[in-house]
Order: C-alpha cells, then structure tokens, then sequence
C-alpha cells in the first residue's frame, strides 16, 4: 500500500489485516506498554485545510504512539495565508523532512493529486464529499468489538448522504465485511445511482437494523436542516425504543444535539460515539504502520 486514499480498492483481506493490527495497538495503549518504535526516525505531517478535531488530533497521537515526529500546519497562520498553492505547500513539507503527508481539504481528489506531486505516502483524512477511509476502518473496527463479527449484520445510514465523504467510504467498505446496507433520508440528499436501497423514511427498518449509522446535516456544504428533518429523519428516545434490544447509534462526529441525534440518545447505552473516537488513535495507528513499511 503506497498511500492510503480510498477504500475501494482495498480487499477484505486486507481490510481485516488493519482491523487487526488496530486491535493490537489498541491492546498496547490500554497496558500502558511504552510507545512503538514502528515509526522512530519518521515524520508525519498533518495538513489540514478543514476544521478537524478527532481525526487530527488522532493522527498526531497514532504518529506519536508509533515514535513518529509530528509536524501540524495550521491553514490560518501559515503561508496558505500568503496564497501558497496546495503543490508548493505539500513539496515545501515534504522537502523539509515529511516522510508521510496526512491531508483533509474539502475539495474532492485533493489527496491523491498530493500523492501524485510528492511521491511520499499520503493518508485521505477526508476529501470534500469522496471518502474518509480511515473513519470507515475505525467503524469497522467498532462494530467487530460490539458485535464479535461483521457478516450478516444490517446498517442504515441516515442523514446528508450526498455530502458525506463518510458514507461513501462505508457503502464501499460495509458490504465486503458482509455488512448489508441501506441508506435513508430526504429524497434531495440521497443518491440517484446507489447500489443500495434508499428509503425516505427509517421508521419502516427500525426493527430491523443492528446498526443505525447518523449522518451529520453539513451545514458548511449547504444543507439546511429544519423541524421537518428533526420529525422525519431525528433520532430522539421514541425512534431508539423501536431499535432491536441489542442495536446500536453511530454517528462519525462531530454531533449536532438536537438535530440528527438527541442529547439523551447521543448519551445513552446505545450509543457507540465516544467508542468510534477511541478506536481513531489504533486504526489511524496501523494505517500509518501500514504505509511506514514501504517507505
Ligand atoms: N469524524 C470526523 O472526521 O471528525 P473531525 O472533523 O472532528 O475530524
């Protein structure tokens, strides 16, 4: 694996092979075992021309975990502010000791043309409305934990499917781990070629799903939420006592309160949020290692 920018070319195989190896550094952090030294002598460097908080900061604690040096370049004080262009941004890191370039931008592709102009390993840490593997993998990763397996399992997605960047990488990923999908939501924010179903409403799949996956309305990519998308679409305490006793809420963060997710769903029992978080430091870990072996 040269750069690791999508997930639809990668195999179950070796979907599984990252899965597991993040269990295995998950094992290390939780022992409080000194860090790796997978990555001693190495650089990472996060450029991130989008806000970020989990996956940022993730990335610079996997990078730290493996014995990594960790360069952060902040859009807002760096010389992006002088209209340094994404090309001469990426060769100025990189000639300056970056050994693998961690990039977000909310312009689709603008990771794999890095890869293109650098030649150094490149992590999609989310591309406009393309993909954000790695937020794929660390679901995997938590859905294999609760449930002790992938196949057979039923997940909605539900929400802004047309601007997510996280559900693309899911619909690529869920199905080679046997996961069944549909997707749900307004019929302007659901694909009109998806080789899944697509349901205007989830009260009908309520009873059947294990895994309700809630998708952030973003707002910053123009889609607008109203009362009409809190009724249909919100899951509030009512919806999550129709779920399956052993059903669980995800939702890739960051949440809007009282909008896709109540405060007292968001908060409760079913609800894997701050488990999807805590598995971002392990997966981003062996997708880094993963990248660290070829270079
Ligand atoms: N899920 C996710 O990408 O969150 P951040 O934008 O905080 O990184």
């Amino acid at each position: 694996m040269k750069s690791f920018l999508s997930v639809a070319t990668l195999g179950r195989g070796d979907l599984e092979a990252l899965m597991d190896n993040a269990v295995h550094f998950r094992s290390i952090s939780e022992a409080r075992q000194p860090n790796t030294t997978d990555l001693a002598g190495r650089t990472v460097a996060n450029i991130f021309y989008e806000p970020s908080t989990r996956t940022r900061l993730s990335f610079e604690l996997a990078a730290r975990r493996l014995g990594a040096n960790v360069l952060t370049l902040d859009p807002e004080v760096s010389s992006m502010r002088k209209g340094e262009s994404i090309r001469d941004t990426a060769l100025t890191v990189s000639a300056i000791g970056a050994d693998i370039l961690v990039v977000r931008h909310s312009r689709e592709g603008v990771p794999e043309q890095v890869a293109e102009w650098t030649s150094k390993p490149v992590v999609n840490a989310g591309d406009g409305s393309n993909e954000h593997p790695t937020q794929a993998l660390l679901d995997a990763v938590t859905i294999r934990d609760r449930f002790g397996r992938t196949d057979g399992l039923l997940m909605a997605i539900v929400g802004d499917v047309s601007h997510s960047r996280v559900a693309n990488s899911l619909v690529h990923m869920m199905p080679r781990l046997g996961v069944d999908l549909m997707l749900a939501g307004p019929e302007d924010w659901l694909p009109t070629d998806s080789p899944v179903p697509c349901l205007d409403s989830i009260d009908e799949a309520l009873g059947d799903v294990d895994i309700l996956y809630l998708l952030r309305v973003q707002s910053e990519r123009g889609a607008k939420a109203g009362e009409d998308y809190v009724s249909r679409f919100g899951v509030g305490p009512e919806r999550a006592s129709r779920l399956k006793e052993d059903a669980v809420i995800m939702h890739p963060g960051p949440i809007n309160r009282g909008v896709e997710i109540s405060p007292e769903v968001a908060d409760s029992t079913r609800s894997l949020i701050l488990n999807q978080v805590a598995n971002g430091v392990p997966s981003r870990m062996a997708v880094l290692q993963a990248l660290a072996v070829v270079t």
